[in-house]
């Protein structure tokens, strides 16, 4: 036995191990590092998470808190042992249920739900918040896990196969069939950004400023590292070897990949130490040779703003990044004219995205090409991003994607690529780095924080006159998506409301706070908390019913929005409607609960949503490849990242039946900008939009040239059979064998490859243009209950309305809507990011299991004139009508706005106060 080290032995998944360790190391770190059973994840290392849950001795417990010493003699289950055959009961059930989204909790949550089963069969629901309640998911909002679990015993005591019930062929787009690529999700198998890590990689460490805004200098970095055993070498920007700036946006771009002498933010970079993975453990960075000077930090955009304010960006007068401005008619004119108008100033605070995968992947160099293995949600502009930070050309770095455990916008930057791929490149060696769960906290970007004020201004009839908006939206330190939020604000800040008299500026202000980026609604979100109480406020004040009121002012078919575009395909009247029988009965069931009780109160909230999908004006193309092997598979060349919201099923059902081939033929290529066409960036709600229209046109221009080929007409039926294409046109059939034609380098006999890049126009002066092709719709009802003593919020249940268009699939548009909405009520009630304090999932609070209330799902098809078969997007539209919904509830129930949110118990007992004084 060396120093410091026990023998210990044990069981793993029925296996003896028996292994030579130190005392203290985690369980987690022994499943994943010495037995390489990477199905455990980490998402915190700190107890918060539970995406580490694995069974000692038949007990769920966190691995990440259980020493080494305490296993010895144990018997450990994973998630790699909980099927005798191919699935167990309740892995099955996770699958057809779509209880896994990105996959990074599943691990945690079937462990955790095998061992509730054991003792309990048929749990209760309260069973399974109470014994899922540890583990954290961010993806689907738990109503699925919880079904899933709750019918487990439906799928028999070994599901042993798969049956997908794949549809015939024409038959998929709309078809509610479990996720393609779900069972590496719930098997343990799949492999995230911190699983596959090269056994002879260099660890890489990040040090970061402990500071707002500090000026830092280096000590001697050349003996510290001698000094240090086991590093290899330490890298500045000083090492950089190509621009030392990298931003999504290019106009915009001014972040260091590591800083130059001043920290704009706390978590920056500043250098980066490469060391053998054998000596990280025992590597303090605490006397790392860096002397910090504290600067004046400005953390809010009222101090960056005012006369005097140092800039933290020379060339940015004001600390101003952008703004965007939309206008129309008179406002001030429609204002003072209104027979009644409603004003309000309301503040959000900093949301962080608290995927359960934190940053992690590696790099190799081959000599003249890096390879970057790493979670993302856009392969391509991070390869440009890297090129660009290590003065390579694009070609010669590729990207190629692990799954995501989540991303939400954040994964849209660069985090850890040029950090990781410096490293290789100087040392030849694979370099690979996970970021702890505080340092993706702290340094990755965050929800805008917005102080917006408004007034809104109706006539007599409750026909909305006019509208003006503005809001400044704190973008920290480094633009990142800061110039999208400040556009695609003001174009959406009316809600999908007729509105013919307008004027909205959004503000993109910099501070020395954490960066805001890209977050699911980019800004809408906030937006639109504003634009629905005030409406609340309106049709209370002209004695309208709230929902009716919507109903009135909303959108229809031909007419023109803020920015002037006419619509088509619109959706949200039908989801108001939709709702109005949920809203009523809502509403009946509050007033009998608050004539029977004075202590706590009911209210009911309604609040819609529209969200152009795509970018802002900008291009935004999308190519799909896909071809017929010789081996007579379809294979689907499907570049965008499914980052859990199902790309990889939604685009190849699509494709499909453009194609009029089987479901189960498709072979799916997933994203390697090596090998796929550039599908985009997974972001905007514009995959199944943008890339499904790509895989649409693809799928199309297959089929016409395979009945080019065989010189049949349109209504030709294709199938495949025994590696045969066989084409059947009335009577007559005709079988190709696949194997004789001439392949291409792909191993393709038959390839088509087109791309799509939305219709839009520039937005003038005034804002006025086509922003978006496509714009998707909502609205959600929201049931709760407040204490009127403590302040506590408790959710009854939301009823949600969306219009996508055509729904490709069913099931994982529901998943997109109930984890939307999980996301919503964050953001609502608990979720505030505060640098400094709340770097970590213990003190930053994301809802949990018992957080999510039961959600109703309705899901309205108003097809869309551009959308591949009618769809639009969906993913962010489903997080914007939630927190305003639940915020016009609170004040339903109590009389009281809370106009700072997350509305906590303190800010909503201040609201009654208020209210009520
Ligand atoms: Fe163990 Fe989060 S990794 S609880
Ligand atoms: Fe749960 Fe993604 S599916 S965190």
């Amino acid at each position: 036995m060396s120093e410091g080290r026990i023998n210990i032995a044990f069981h793993v998944n029925g296996a003896p191990v028996s292994l030579a360790v130190p005392p203290v190391r985690r369980l987690s770190a022994l499943l994943r590092d010495e037995l390489r059973l990477t199905g455990t994840k980490v998402g915190c290392d700190a107890g918060d998470c539970g995406a580490c849950t694995v069974l000692l001795d038949g007990e769920p417990v966190c691995a990440c808190l259980t020493p080494a010493a305490l296993v010895n003699g144990a018997a450990v289950t994973t998630v790699e042992g909980l099927a005798n055959g191919a699935l167990s009961a309740l892995q099955a059930s996770f699958l057809a249920r779509g209880a896994a989204q990105c996959g990074i909790c599943t691990p945690g949550l079937l462990v955790a739900g095998t061992a509730l089963l054991e003792k309990e069969p048929h749990p209760s629901e309260a069973q399974v918040q109470d014994a899922l309640g540890g583990v954290l998911c961010r993806c689907t909002g738990y109503r699925k896990i919880v079904a899933a679990v709750m019918d487990a015993a439906d799928y028999g005591s070994n599901a042993g196969g798969i049956d997908r019930h794949l549809p015939a062929s024409g038959h998929a787009v709309g078809a509610r069939i479990a996720r393609l690529d779900g069972v590496p999700k719930i098997n343990g198998t799949e492999a995230f950004g911190g699983d596959s890590f090269p056994a002879d990689a260099l660890a890489v460490l990040v040090v970061r400023s402990p500071h707002h805004h500090p000026r830092f200098a280096f000590g001697d970095l050349d003996a510290w590292a001698q000094a240090k055993s086991g590093v290899v070498g330490i890298f500045t920007a000083a090492d950089i070897p190509g621009k030392n700036c990298f931003g999504v946006i290019a106009p915009f771009a001014d972040q260091p990949a590591l800083a130059e002498g001043v920290a704009r933010f706390r978590g920056e970079a500043i250098a980066i130490v490469a060391a053998e993975r054998d000596a990280v453990a025992g590597l303090d960075l605490s006397d790392f040779p860096v002397e910090w000077t504290e600067l004046p930090a400005m953390l809010q955009p009222a101090e960056a703003q005012a006369d005097g304010a140092s800039l933290i960006h020379a060339n940015r007068p004001g600390n101003l990044l952008t703004k965007g401005f939309v206008e129309r008619g008179d406002p001030e004119a429609a204002l003072a004219g209104a027979a009644v108008t409603a004003a309000q100033v309301i503040e959000t605070s900093y949301v962080e995205h608290a995927y359960i995968e934190p940053e992690a992947g590696y790099a190799t160099w081959d000599g003249d090409t890096l390879t970057v293995v790493a979670c993302t949600q856009a392969p391509y502009m991070d390869r440009d991003d890297t090129a660009k930070v290590l003065g390579l050309a694009p070609d010669k770095v590729r990207i190629m994607p692990t799954a995501t455990g989540g991303g939400f916008g954040s994964k849209l930057d660069v985090s850890l690529q040029p950090l990781i791929g410096l490293v290789a490149m100087k040392t030849g060696r694979p370099a690979a780095l996970t970021y702890t769960r505080s340092e993706s906290m702290m340094s990755t970007t965050k929800r805008h924080p917005a102080v917006m004020r408004s007034s809104i201004g109706a006539d007599a009839q409750g026909r909305i006159a006019g509208m003006v908006f503005e809001g400044d939206f704190n973008t920290g330190a480094y633009a990142s998506w800061g110039p999208t939020v400040a556009n695609r604000v003001p174009v959406h800040a009316s809600g999908p409301y007729r509105t013919p008299n307008y004027r909205a500026e959004g503000r993109a202000i910099h501070t020395n706070g954490p960066i805001s980026g890209a977050f699911r609604g980019f800004g809408v979100p906030q937006a639109t908390i504003m634009q629905e109480t005030l409406y609340d406020e309106l049709a209370d004040r002209l004695g309208i019913d709230r929902l009716a009121f919507r109903l009135a002012n909303c959108l229809r078919d031909g007419d023109e929005t803020v920015t002037g575009q006419r619509l088509e395909g619109v959706g949200i009247a039908a989801c108001l409607e939709a709702l109005e029988p949920h809203w009523h009965r809502a509403l009946a069931e509050a007033e009998a609960f608050n004539a029977a009780n004075a202590d706590r109160k009911r209210g009911v909230g309604v609040a819609s949503c529209w969200y152009g999908c795509g970018n802002t004006s900008l291009p935004n193309p999308s190519t799909i490849k896909i071809g017929i092997s010789a081996a007579g598979e379809v294979v689907l060349h499907q570049g965008a990242v499914d980052i859990g919201q199902g790309s990889n099923t939604v685009i190849s059902q699509i494709a499909a039946d453009a194609l009029g081939l089987p479901l189960a033929a498709i072979r799916l290529k997933g994203a390697d900008t090596a090998i796929t066409p550039d599908a985009g960036k997974t972001s905007a709600s514009r995959q199944t939009f943008v890339t499904g229209k790509a895989a649409e046109k693809a799928g199309k221009a297959l089929r016409d040239k395979i009945l080019r080929f065989a010189n049949v007409s349109g209504e030709a039926q294709l199938a495949l059979e025994a590696g045969a294409l066989v084409i059947r046109e009335g009577e007559a059939t005709r079988r190709i064998d696949l194997s004789k034609l001439t392949a291409d380098a792909d191993g393709l006999a038959f390839v088509a490859q087109e791309s799509y890049d939305p219709p839009t126009l520039p937005l003038d002066e005034k804002g006025q243009g086509k922003p978006y092709a496509v714009y998707g719709y909502g609205a959600q009802v929201a049931e709760l209950e407040v204490d009127m003593k403590l302040g506590t919020v408790k959710l009854i249940k939301i009823t949600a309305a969306h219009d996508v268009g055509k729904a490709i699939n069913p099931l994982l548009a529901e998943g997109q809507i109930e984890g939307g909405i999980a996301q919503g009520i964050g953001l609502a009630l608990m979720e505030e990011y505060i640098p400094g304090r709340t770097e970590n999932l213990h003190d930053y609070l994301i809802p949990t299991i018992g957080d999510v209330p039961p959600i109703e799902t309705i899901l309205v098809e108003v097809a869309d004139p551009e959308g591949p078969f009618g769809a639009k997007g969906l993913g962010e539209h489903v997080l914007i009508p939630t927190a305003p919904a639940i915020l016009n509830a609170i004040r339903h129930a109590t009389g009281a706005l809370v106009k700072k949110v997350p509305a906590t118990p303190s800010r909503v007992l201040a609201a009654i106060r208020e209210a009520w004084s």
